[in-house]
């Protein structure tokens, strides 16, 4: 239909002959002279229709937005006033000879020019139309190409792509399944994937050495500008390997992709023990790009009167973390009150705070001042090293809390105080401990089940208290976004076995659950682990975008539905018994 795009016609077509197709993405109508922006995916062109041309001049006065065209003419230049430098086309236009109007358009429900602001919710109840604006039409794009550079890489490393199924058994990742009804099986369900995890570890079991899929997950769970129900993984698999090959492939793969597909040069990745992760950022995910970090000063608080800072300093499962600002001069009072907002509403009960109005101790002004002895200030002093125009934030209180509200506080001042950097920082995070303990008071595994405890041999599984014990797991970390996560496997059947009863699974679950799994660590399982990338964090971050949902060409919303197609709906009253379901009434 068509002998070339939109975008690529320049100087060099001048006095040819062309036909070109797409959507009116402007009209401008000059008293005697008709103007069309002409736009498809490669960009758009100028079409000016004279009145002399009697047939395509009538069609183009009916012309609206988004209406599809078909035009052939003659490649002109452009009077000089009129050319526009911002375009490859800009210098010149299409005398038109011939229009035809391929299909009419609605009038769009929002202009696609890149000027106009459009909430979220009418983007994404029209996708079809906000998918043609520039912005998407490039993340799409730089997407589908980050896709490609991922698989030529891992095609040449000689990486096995092995589908999985998407109508399976539950795989533990740590949110809820989807579930789907068994038409054939009444009353038994498949679950959608969190990830392909067992059947990644039962292709290493079945002798293919190197796997790699580009794989929809599925989860429920609490979502957030990062997390979307269903996503894509690059998830990657390979025997006879540790952690060192793991990391090398990973990193290899992820710095040949940035340099391919944005042109960036990713340094070469830090490695961080998690428990410095948490003591430094508050958390295992840190943004390398900002400067701002946590100082523990739970030592020097134990013998204070101050009961907000002496009760943390008192109890193991707390702590008392300092927050500096250098060059602090413009934060005000008022800014202060705003952050401690902030961070009660994260669960904070207070945000003390110092300003060091010169170099010495005695410089220093703070509320809290009165309540702490001579000797502690000297030390607190002593110990950050301060200096004229400082400001000290203190997180005091149960870690958890603590890290979780101090770390929301690092990424905002640094936000606020412009002191991130340009550009990417990635990192290993490693030496994560194999479980935590649940707000119930049950241990439950910091990544997966299938996580190798780094230890000697299962006696060590028994003797030792399971909270203390690291696992072989590694993530990766790009701009504060954990963008990749993996670890080495547990391929000995009885240890395997011995996580799932310490996670409190009875053996029963654990036969009916994983018994097909433990069934096959026992046929000959080599000695393997891997790693799984969020395509959709990665191409977030390629792209700069502040949500997945911009990468994403029908992402869903916050509460996990589809504006576009109004999924999910109510099913037929006769699927639902063919299912043998009930709905039951409210
Ligand atoms: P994990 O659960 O860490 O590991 O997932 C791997 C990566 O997938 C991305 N990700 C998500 N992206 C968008 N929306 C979500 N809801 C979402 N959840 C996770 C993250 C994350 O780092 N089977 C293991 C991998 C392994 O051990 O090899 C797994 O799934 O970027
Ligand atoms: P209060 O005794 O509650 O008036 O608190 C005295 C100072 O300590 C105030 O500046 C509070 O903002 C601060 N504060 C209270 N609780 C905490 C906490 N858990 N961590 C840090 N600062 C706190």
């Amino acid at each position: 239909m068509r002998t070339n795009y939109c975008g690529e016609i320049d100087k060099k077509f001048l006095k040819q002959d062309v036909t070109v197709c797409g959507w009116v993405h402007r009209r401008r109508d000059h008293g005697g002279l008709i103007f069309l922006d002409l736009r498809d995916v490669s960009g758009i062109v100028q079409l000016v229709i004279n009145p002399e041309s009697e047939d395509s001049f009538k069609k183009a006065e009916e012309v609206r937005s988004e209406y599809v065209l078909q035009a052939s003419g003659t490649v002109n230049d452009r009077p000089e006033d009129s050319e526009n430098q911002a375009l490859t086309t800009g210098s010149i236009e299409i005398v038109v000879s011939e229009l035809t109007v391929l299909n009419i358009a609605d009038t769009p429900a929002f202009p696609l020019d890149k000027h106009s602001e459009v909430g979220e919710e009418a983007r994404l109840k029209n996708r079809t139309l906000d998918l043609r604006r520039e912005k998407m039409q490039k993340n799409i794009k730089i997407r589908s190409e980050l896709t490609k550079n991922i698989r030529n890489h891992l095609e040449t490393k000689n990486f096995l792509d092995i589908e999985t199924p998407i109508l399976t058994k539950a795989t533990p990742e740590g949110a809820r399944d989807y579930l789907v009804p068994s038409r054939t099986n009444s009353g038994n369900f498949f679950a959608l994937p969190q990830s392909p995890q067992l059947f990644k570890q039962m292709l290493m079991i079945s002798g293919f050495d190197k796997y790699y899929q580009i794989a929809r997950c599925f989860r429920d769970e609490d979502l957030r500008a990062d997390r979307q129900p269903e996503f894509s993984q690059v998830d990657i698999e390979a025997s006879f390997v540790n952690e060192e090959d793991i990391m090398k492939i990973s990193e290899e793969m992820i710095k040949d992709v940035f340099k391919k597909t944005i042109n960036y040069t990713l340094k070469d990745l830090p490695r961080i023990k998690w428990c410095d992760a948490i003591e430094a950022y508050g958390s295992d995910k840190p943004d390398l790009r900002n400067p701002l970090k946590l100082v523990e000063l739970k030592h020097l608080f134990a013998k204070e009167e101050f009961k907000v800072f002496s009760d943390p300093a008192n109890s193991k499962d707390s702590r008392i973390a300092a927050l500096i600002v250098n060059s602090a001069d413009s934060l005000g009072r008022g800014q202060i009150d705003r952050y401690t907002d902030f961070v009660k509403q994260f669960g904070a009960k207070g945000l003390a705070y110092i300003r060091m109005e010169g170099d010495k101790v005695e410089d220093m002004s703070s509320p809290i001042l009165k309540y702490l002895s001579k000797d502690c200030l000297e030390s607190i002093h002593k110990s950050l090293s301060l200096k004229q125009n400082d400001l000290i934030f203190f997180g005091a209180g149960k870690s958890k809390i603590v890290n979780d509200y101090m770390s929301k506080l690092i990424n905002k001042i640094g936000d606020d105080l412009n002191l991130i950097s340009d550009g990417f920082e990635a990192c290993w995070v490693t030496e994560f401990p194999m479980f935590e303990l649940n707000s119930d008071g049950k241990i439950t595994s910091l990544h997966h089940p299938f996580t190798s405890p780094n230890i000697d041999g299962i006696k060590e599984l028994e003797n030792v208290d399971p909270l203390l014990i690291n696992s072989k797991a590694y993530d990766i970390v790009i701009n504060g976004y954990e963008v990749g996560g993996g670890s080495i496997r547990i391929h000995d059947n009885a240890i395997q076995e011995r996580i799932f009863n310490l996670l409190g699974l009875s053996d029963k679950e654990v036969s009916s659950k994983f018994g097909f799994f433990l069934k096959t660590l026992k046929t000959g399982c080599p000695p393997h682990g891997g790693i799984a990338f969020g395509l959709d964090r990665l191409a977030m971050l390629l792209t700069q975008s502040e949500s997945i949902r911009e990468v994403i060409a029908f992402p869903k919303t916050q509460s996990a539905i589809c504006l576009l197609t109004d999924a999910p709906g109510l099913v037929k009253k006769e699927s639902l018994e063919e299912l043998n379901i009930e709905i039951k009434d409210e």
